[in-house]
């Protein structure tokens, strides 16, 4: 059986992934592709309980290294459990976050040097690696006045102030200008309708 492909979707906060991803995976469905719908920090049991740690507002104290260290560790459960299985038995997996988000956020925007994160990619990972990664951009403020308007509370991340966002935003699009095969960027400030026209373009790639 041919192994699935593994598309991830990142993007820094606000600029529409929830909409988005599951405009994609409509689009996958109506093209006859089923696909497991996922998350980072998350997608298992005890994937979405460090994601509880992680996002949690109240943990302050959270160092650097364990942030990264528990990004890894639901990451590791997550490939066990979700991911690996599926792609083995030759189903897609659509993926909110991955690995792109520890280089970005960790590393662009907490100065964690890209090589430590390397090392436990490759130790969590081996050679596994998304297929696909559709990179919704926006620039910081817009994505922050859109975070702004919701109506949860915002969690650890959100809580960043914009010179962070500006570090992640630039580390995406350096990855995207280094890995132009995998990466697709959406330009995520046009209105909804054309970031759909732009997302069923990459669709119709990848299902070719
Ligand atoms: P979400 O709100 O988009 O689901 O993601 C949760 C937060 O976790 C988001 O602010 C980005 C952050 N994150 C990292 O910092 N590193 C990672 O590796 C992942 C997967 C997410």
């Amino acid at each position: 059986m041919n192994q699935g492909l593994f598309i991830t979707m990142e993007g820094i906060e606000g600029v529409g992934k929830s909409t988005n991803m599951e405009y994609v995976h409509q689009s996958l469905l109506a093209a006859g592709i089923k696909v497991v719908l996922t998350r980072e920090p998350g997608g298992t049991e005890l994937g979405e309980k460090i994601r509880g740690l992680l996002l949690d507002k109240d943990n302050q104290s959270m160092v650097e290294d364990t942030e990264l260290l528990l990004m890894f560790a639901a990451r590791a459960q997550h490939l066990a459990e979700v991911i690996k299985p599926a792609l083995t038995q030759g189903q897609w997996v659509l993926c909110d976050r991955f690995t792109d988000a520890t280089y970005a956020y960790q590393g662009g925007g907490r100065g964690i040097a890209y090589e430590r994160i390397a090392q436990l990619e490759q130790w969590t990972q081996g050679d596994l690696r998304p297929d696909a990664t559709l990179l919704l951009d926006a620039p910081v403020d817009v994505g922050m006045a859109r975070a702004a308007r919701r109506e949860q509370e915002a969690d650890r991340f959100e809580r960043e102030k914009q010179a962070f966002f500006v570090k992640v935003r630039q580390a995406y699009l350096d990855m995207a200008s280094q890995n132009p095969q995998r990466y697709c960027v959406v330009d995520a400030s046009q209105p909804l309708e054309q970031v759909n026209i732009q997302l069923s373009e990459v669709v119709n790639r990848l299902i070719k």
